[in-house]
């Protein structure tokens, strides 16, 4: 079993344009699959659970989705929050604070991390305001702040300065979609992660899908660059 599996949830108003839906039905219908997934994640016995739900560069997107983003991250833990902590799901946020990030939400988003607290059996992690390089810049700060001297610095140096250092990189990462890049997502964790690319748009991403990449994973050879 992969200890962390990560997806990149794409494809939600591409999803929603082929309906002739706006954009924000795809989010809509993007959240119910997530939750499925989350649940096929938890029946499987997955410890580390990460999506993207929104970059540092995702703020260009129109106002009024960016809008319908910040306050649905809001209502999406208002739904969900007391179930997943019910079930020993730990909620995590990865991402830089912002102040365009209303008030409310960060509260919410506070207010859950900290009520999930001590819950071990999976650790879900939204990455939100989430950029990779942004995280890489944050940790290259840290360290200077902390007067750590050049000669000292190391690997180990930066990974305890990402967002969470106890975080084990992930295994297995799954975008939607078709598209076949990163977007900035984890670029430090994902040195040797196994990248598995969905043609289905995120609103049509299931557990069996989830369950697929896992079997695939398990055929793959890791080899961190030995033999
Ligand atoms: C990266 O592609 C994809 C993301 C950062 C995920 C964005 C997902 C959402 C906004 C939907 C959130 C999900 C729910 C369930 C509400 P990109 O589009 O940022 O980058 P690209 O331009 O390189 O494709």
């Amino acid at each position: 079993m992969p200890a962390h599996v990560a997806c990149v949830m794409d494809g939600n108003g591409r999803w929603a344009a082929q309906r002739g839906l706006p954009r924000t039905e795809g989010h809509i219908a993007g959240e119910e699959a997530l939750f499925k997934v989350v649940n096929g994640a938890l029946e499987v016995g997955l410890r580390w659970f990460t999506v993207y739900a929104f970059s540092t560069e995702n703020w260009r997107r129109p106002p009024d989705e960016v809008r319908f983003l910040m306050n649905f991250n809001e209502t999406l833990l208002a739904r969900r929050r007391d179930e997943l902590n019910r079930r020993g799901v730990r909620i995590r946020f990865a991402g830089r604070t912002d102040r365009r990030i209303p008030r409310r939400v960060q509260r919410a988003m506070d207010e859950a991390t900290a009520l999930t607290e001590s819950n071990r059996t999976m650790t879900l992690t939204l990455a939100f305001n989430y950029g990779g390089r942004a995280e890489i810049v944050d940790a290259v700060r840290a360290i200077v702040r902390d007067e750590v001297p050049a000669a000292r610095v190391n690997e180990r140096t930066i990974g305890s300065h990402l967002y969470y250092p106890d975080m084990p990189d992930p295994d297995l990462v799954i975008r939607s979609s078709g598209e076949h890049r990163l977007s900035n997502f984890f670029l430090w964790e994902l040195a040797y992660s196994e990248l598995m690319f969905s043609p289905r748009y995120w609103p049509d991403f299931s557990s069996a899908d989830l369950y697929e990449a896992i079997i695939e994973y398990q055929r793959r050879s890791r080899r961190y660059g030995g033999v």
